[in-house]
């Protein structure tokens, strides 16, 4: 069986913040962030806010479009890093929107998570066992970042995508490419950061909790520009496609600037690329079907068009998917 893309939908808190607005509470400036990274502003979670309920709002939309019952999805895969609880939240989610019949796992893998996700369902389908999956990409990154450190917070927003994938005739996960390197993860972490504790004279065990991310961004930066043209390279050379085939580049919306770069590197013209990481930051698992809903929505991204995605992040984790829409 191929995979078909057959919905898609995305939701965001309704607290939109500035650059300005962050600037009265971080030592920061529009025009530095603007000018470093291409954001504008954020939506950030509120209180009455969650994976689960972002989660649930995007896979309805998606579901709505694809014209898919609830009932009738076999699989949700959650791709977040921020879950409402450490044992997932995807069970959540299915019982929220009304997928009785579907298994439902998280996967974590950051912003590498949406792509994971996109390829990990399609063997599901591919290899027959099911026929239609949600892939949803959640992240509600301003519960873990320190709000001290200018160096990260300003980048993150938070949000919810969704994709549904269905089995057809016809195969449009042209090609894939995924790659990690755990060599590298010091670049990029948020830690469980526990204290001992004595339970006897020989029992001790560590309790507490995650602590804040943690990045060094210049070398996510670098290793970002390099690395996330090499995977749709080869994600294109498993498709049979060459780079004038794409119709439209959607990367991991983290920085403008990252997106510019490695536009130019693939020799892609700025107007393929797929971007609104001014208006909602970096939303790590989210911000891949965040990006594709607005273009499928706006009429900018047509049945038949061919996307490379890439999603790249901690882990170090990245990965590329060729796809066509529909
Ligand atoms: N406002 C004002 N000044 C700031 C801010 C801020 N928000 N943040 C940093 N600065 C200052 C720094 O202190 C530094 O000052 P100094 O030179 O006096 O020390 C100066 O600005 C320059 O900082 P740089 O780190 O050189 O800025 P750079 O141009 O490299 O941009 C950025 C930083 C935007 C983080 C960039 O490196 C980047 O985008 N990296 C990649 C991040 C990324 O893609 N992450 C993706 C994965 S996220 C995930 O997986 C969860």
């Amino acid at each position: 069986m191929g995979v078909t893309f057959i919905g898609c939908g995305a939701a965001a808190p309704a607290k939109i913040v500035s650059n300005d607005a962050l600037s009265k509470f971080v030592d920061t400036s529009d025009e530095w962030i603007a000018s470093r990274t291409g954001i504008r502003q954020r939506h950030l979670a509120e209180a009455g806010d969650s994976i689960v309920s972002l989660g649930a709002a995007a896979a309805q939309q998606a579901l709505a479009m694809a014209g898919v019952d609830a009932a009738d999805i076999d699989m949700v895969l959650l791709a977040t890093s921020t879950p409402d609880d450490l044992y997932g939240s995807a069970c959540l989610i299915q019982a929220s929107i009304g997928a009785n019949r579907a298994v439902a796992f998280d996967l974590s893998a950051a912003c590498s998570g949406f792509v994971f996700g996109l390829v990990t369902a399609s063997q599901f389908i591919q290899t027959g066992s099911y026929q239609n999956i949600l892939v949803i990409g959640a992240d509600i990154h301003s519960r873990w970042v320190d709000w001290q450190d200018r160096n990260t917070c300003v980048l993150f927003g938070d949000g919810a995508g969704a994709v549904v994938l269905q089995a057809g005739q016809q195969e449009n996960l042209l090609g894939f490419e995924l790659r990690s390197d755990g060599s590298q993860n010091d670049a990029l972490h948020l830690r469980y950061e526990g204290t001992n504790i004595e339970l006897s004279d020989d029992v001790q065990v560590k309790q507490g909790g995650f602590g804040r991310l943690m990045m060094n961004g210049k070398e996510v930066y670098r290793f970002a520009v390099n690395a996330v043209p090499d995977v749709i390279d080869k994600a294109l050379f498993k498709a049979q496609l060459q780079v004038a085939d794409v119709d439209w580049l959607i990367l991991h919306q983290a920085n403008q600037r990252i997106m510019d770069a490695v536009a130019d590197r693939l020799g892609l013209p700025p107007e393929k690329i797929v971007s609104n990481v001014a208006e909602y930051g970096n939303t790590s698992a989210a911000s891949i079907p965040i990006a594709l809903n607005a273009a499928v929505r706006s009429g900018k991204i047509k049945p038949g068009d061919t996307i490379a995605t890439s999603g790249f992040g901690a882990g170090l984790s990245w990965g590329a998917a060729i796809l066509r829409w529909g």
